[in-house]
């Protein structure tokens, strides 16, 4: 049996440490900086870095204590060397690197994204490939082929804005607080989602590409119209423009899942990242796994957002396939996602 992988994660504005022990999480502690970028509405990159810096040793040295793990006894460390924000990707990348040479210990760097697919095989045991891997997230709205022995092939992803993004830009114009999702769906519950007729973007072609940036504007327009003479938004109208936003950003995803499935003839769907949170596509891709008879697999909540679960777990796979990295590994803000 392989031994226990640490995982760090500190790609944008949360700082987490996990140990996993081949499907099992020991551990995973996931420090959010909600507090410190809320005043400013998003992310701020410079505050986000320094953060991590402050947070990074006490996150994983309470990963490795939950998990009643040494360092000694640890069979690698699992870094996200990117995408994401550099600064604070090299924060995590540092700590990785000199926690790995102060205890022997291989290191290896994670492509995100391979982090948040390596999360449905992390919580469904009997998930194996061949399946698609729909990844949605504040960064990525991609459908995968996933295989046992080759990268993930893409198989479409959003030409503009990711769903997590749009899902955020709309909370901030309908004055709602950061982080927007969750703040949004939170907002559409007593909403009519058929109050407000907004586009479906990319639905009528046979493709898998995504679109979101028709949609956001489409849903200024209607916030600008709905505004009363003082220039507010009254509860319901909000309520309106959430649910019908909120319907019209998972249709899309569950459309595109649907043919995705049927054109490359399998019959597990993985949906994973930020987004996979949301309980509104959650129902309606059991509904259409119910309806066209495809199995579909949802993480944990807590394994949705970003975590360092998941990057350990793919960690592990590259560990276990001879692959190691040195202390010249680099962050990276932009690549594609390898096996
Ligand atoms: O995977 P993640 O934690 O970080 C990235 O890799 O981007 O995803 C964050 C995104 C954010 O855009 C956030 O607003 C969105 O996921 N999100 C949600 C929900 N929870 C998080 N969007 C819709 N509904 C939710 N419940
Ligand atoms: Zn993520």
């Amino acid at each position: 049996m392989t031994p226990p992988v640490l995982g760090i994660e500190s790609s944008c504005d949360e700082m987490a440490a996990a140990v996993v022990d081949g499907r099992r999480v020991l551990a995973s502690i996931v420090h959010g900086q909600g507090d410190v970028h809320a005043p400013y509405g998003g992310v701020v990159p410079e505050l986000a870095s320094r953060d991590h810096a402050r947070r990074i040793s006490q996150v994983v040295e309470a990963a490795l204590g939950e998990a009643g793990v040494a360092p000694a006894a640890l069979g690698g460390v699992a870094v996200t060397a990117g995408p994401g924000l550099v600064g604070s990707l090299l924060v995590g990348l540092c700590f990785g690197k000199a926690f790995a040479a102060r205890f022997g210990l291989p290191l290896v760097g994670v492509h995100h994204v391979a982090g948040h697919l390596a999360s449905a095989e992390l919580a469904d045991p009997e998930l194996a490939p061949p399946y698609v891997g729909l990844v949605v997230s504040g960064g990525h709205t991609a459908l995968y082929r996933i295989t046992a022995d080759a990268p993930p092939a893409l198989l479409g992803e959003t030409r503009d804005d990711a769903v997590g993004e749009a899902f955020d830009k709309v909370a901030k114009l309908l004055g709602l607080p950061y982080p927007g999702g969750p703040a949004l769906a939170r907002a559409a519950e007593p909403g009519d989602e058929q109050a407000v007729d907004l586009p479906r973007p990319m639905l009528a072609g046979p493709g898998l590409e995504f679109s979101y940036s028709g949609l956001k504007t489409a849903v200024a327009l209607e916030v600008e119209r709905r505004r009363d003479a003082g220039g507010a938004l009254d509860e319901r109208a909000r309520a309106d423009l959430a649910a019908s936003f909120q319907a019209a950003a998972t249709d899309a995803l569950v459309a595109k899942a649907r043919r995705a499935l049927a054109r490359e003839g399998l019959g597990r769907l993985a949906v994973v990242g930020g987004v996979a949170a949301n309980q509104r596509l959650r129902e309606r891709v059991a509904a259409a796994a119910r309806a066209d008879g495809f199995r579909a697999v949802f993480p944990p909540l807590a394994l949705c957002t970003d975590n360092a679960a998941m990057i350990a777990a793919a960690g592990a796979r590259r560990l276990a396939r001879g692959e190691r990295d040195d202390a010249t590994l680099g962050a990276f803000a932009r690549a594609p996602v390898p096996a």
